[in-house]
């Protein structure tokens, strides 16, 4: 029997009888003998006696004819577009769009690994349980917090579990409470957060320094107050000066402190949020820890929490028992599950081997080296475009194009814009909404020296080409270069056209 397929192919074997022997099928294309395999059982019925006349299929079905080979160029052709960590600088702040190594990969692809089923018992998983426990065992030492769920699947994920956590400790003290307090300059997730665990947003001013204003925020704190949700360094990229009277004033009326861990890039071994008087942290592991941040995930967002919020943490989570085995537990009082299973299990394998891969000594050389190449682009930039709060940041900086705006119509969309031109990715642009014409600047501590010195030629060379052409700067065109010319960026989020380029 055969069976016509597109492009003059046909697939012929005897499909009838009871085969002793293996059956042997054979592809031919255009009539000669493409491939064959052999089988040993097949079944007895042929096509027309399983399936009715009608619904029988009158022509041969139209499927996408494309060789091997057309593939793998169509996908190599457009891994060529992209921009990404592994081909050059990536200073999109707030982002810690940082080169990881490739070990971290190579571990979370381990069969070992990778193949071991969620569902599978504690007794065939006594490795994966021992990394995790591990895991959080660490990241409790860097956060200088007691326990960690590693459950949360990003940020943002960690940001709601946190909320849910401060919600279950006031509660279980009979209190409720309707406020969490935000700066200015947060990160978006973090009102949003705030609305999604049922909470009222209560934005504080900024000083002048960049930090939390004192003023505002004993203005706003009262036994409504549930927290206050903070990033230290800030997205302005400064530390919080006042950390410390913001702990005892927050703990004063009964609040617990959020320390939104995105930004730990810049504190590895320096300073711990739980000796700043944070309650509750979540950590961006996919910044962090070694797992690229591109295209919206994976992540994973574990929380660290300080004594007294232990016994609310998800679970079930992994533990170590007395007698020096792993399983799992729930806390008495856990608010339930966040993640199925092991939460986003390989993102977790990536962060634990990063960790290992660097010990303590190399963890506190990537925060010097990425405070370091903040400040030196910072000091790099000054004098040509302005610098809001000008006191030493920490992983990032935020500059702005505000005075050459004025000057020259160049804005910081346009820079964003010519830096593609110029081969490298664009900063964060108009975040944070504190800083007009914001530029954030994260260069990470896997950028070397000549690159940074490339990144901030091209800042100023930007600034220079708008100084002396004005609007008839190449900035105003830009990107000229790319694969997609600039876009109606707002439009194109709220309208999404998706086509498919047909283009060689
Ligand atoms: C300061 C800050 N907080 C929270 C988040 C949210 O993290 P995620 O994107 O993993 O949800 C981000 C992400 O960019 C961030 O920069």
């Amino acid at each position: 029997m055969s069976a016509a397929l597109p492009g003059g192919r046909a697939l012929s074997a005897p499909l009838m009888g009871h085969e002793t022997e293996p059956t042997l099928f054979e592809l031919s294309v255009s009539g000669r003998r493409a491939s064959s395999f052999r089988t040993s059982s097949l079944p007895e019925w042929s096509a027309e006696e399983l399936v009715p006349a009608e619904l029988l299929a009158a022509s041969p079905v139209e499927l996408p004819e494309v060789s091997e080979r057309d593939l793998v160029a169509h996908f190599t052709r457009l891994s060529h577009r992209q921009y990404s960590v592994d081909l050059g600088a990536y200073p999109l702040g707030s982002c810690t769009m940082k080169y990881n190594p490739k070990v971290c990969d190579e571990a979370a692809a381990a069969a070992a690994f990778a193949h071991v089923h969620p569902a599978a018992p504690p007794s065939c998983t006594q490795g994966w349980l021992e990394l995790l426990v591990e895991l959080e065992e660490q990241l409790c030492a860097i956060t200088g917090m007691s326990a960690a769920t590693l459950q949360p699947a990003a940020g943002a994920a960690g940001e709601l579990t946190g909320l849910l956590l401060m919600r279950r400790y006031h509660e279980a003290r009979g209190e409720t409470r309707t406020r969490v307090i935000i700066p200015g300059s947060a990160h978006g997730t973090n009102p949003a957060s705030v609305t999604l665990g049922g909470y009222q947003v209560t934005t504080v001013g900024t000083n002048e320094r960049g930090g939390v204003d004192l003023d505002s925020l004993r203005a706003a704190l009262d036994d409504d107050v549930a927290g206050i949700m903070l990033t230290n360094p800030s997205t302005l990229g400064l530390f919080e000066e006042d950390i410390v009277e913001i702990a005892a004033a927050v703990h004063e009326v009964g609040g617990l402190l959020y320390y939104d861990g995105a930004n730990l890039n810049a504190i590895l071994g320096i300073v711990r949020p739980g000796d700043m008087g944070f309650d509750i942290v979540h950590l961006n592991l996919h910044k962090t820890f070694a797992t690229p941040h591109g295209g919206g995930g994976p992540g994973a967002g574990p929380v660290a929490v300080s004594k007294h919020l232990v016994q609310y943490l998800p679970g079930p989570r992994p533990v170590r028992n007395s007698d020096g085995t792993f399983g799992w537990a729930t806390p008495e009082h856990s608010i339930g599950r966040i993640h199925s299973w092991h939460g986003n299990a390989l993102v977790l394998l990536r962060a634990w081997t990063y960790l290992r891969l660097h010990g303590a000594d190399g963890l506190l050389a990537v925060a010097e080296i990425a405070v370091l190449n903040a400040n030196w682009i910072k000091g790099q930039l000054r004098g040509t475009y302005d610098i809001p709060y000008d006191r030493p940041v920490m992983h990032e900086c935020v500059v702005s194009a505000e005075t050459l705006e004025r000057e020259t119509g160049l804005r910081a969309l346009d820079v964003a814009k010519r830096l593609l031109e110029l081969g490298f990715h664009s900063p964060t642009v108009y975040f944070p909404l504190i800083v007009h014409e914001a530029l954030m600047i994260e260069p990470t501590e896997t950028e070397s020296p000549q690159t940074l010195a490339a990144l901030a030629d091209a800042l100023l060379l930007i600034a220079r080409e708008a100084q002396e052409a004005g609007e008839a700067s190449a900035a105003k065109q830009a990107p000229r270069t790319t694969p997609v010319r600039r876009v109606d960026e707002a439009r194109a989020a709220r309208k999404l056209v998706a086509t498919y380029d047909q283009r060689p």
